[in-house]
């Protein structure tokens, strides 16, 4: 009796962290929404959030998209090929063309190498935020005299 008791409950742990892992898989393979310095959304790919999608098109041209309308693009179709865009550790966002070797556009002649992401909101608003590094173990700190 106690024997089956306790196998029921090995079954119900079981059954509990096999559903975790599936959750876990699920919200793995959901869509991006953001994109870290050095990391680069392929020709094809999208990042999404709320009901807007922004999409590194085969024809080169990045899209914003609120279900089919398109509310912002780069206007780079036709400019060259099998691009993505990437974001620079430097702070700027790039497309390149055909493995780095062509300059297509990029979001502006600023940088800022402390830049932390780049986020498509909810609202439809694309965002390449920074951050300042406000304290690291770089520095000593300071100790009070109590
Ligand atoms: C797309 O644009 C049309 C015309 O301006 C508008 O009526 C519609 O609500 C828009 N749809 C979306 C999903 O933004």
């Amino acid at each position: 009796m106690a024997s089956t008791i306790r196998s029921a409950a090995v079954s119900s742990i079981l059954l509990f962290i096999a559903v975790q892992i599936l959750l876990a898989a699920h919200s793995c393979s959901a869509a991006r929404s953001k994109m870290m310095p050095g990391e680069t959304l392929l020709a094809g790919k999208s990042l999404s959030a709320g009901h807007y999608t922004l999409t590194m098109k085969e024809d080169c041209n990045l899209e914003l998209r609120h279900g089919k309308n398109i509310t912002w693009e780069s206007h780079t179709s036709g400019l060259g090929s099998k691009c993505f865009l990437y974001l620079e550790v430097r702070g700027v966002l790039v497309i390149y063309s055909e493995g780095a070797s062509k300059f297509i556009w990029r979001s502006g002649p600023t940088s800022n190498p402390l830049s932390s992401e780049f986020v498509l909101q909810p609202d439809g608003n694309a965002v390449l935020f920074a951050t300042t590094n406000l304290w690291s173990t770089a520095l000593s700190g300071e100790i009070m005299k109590t």
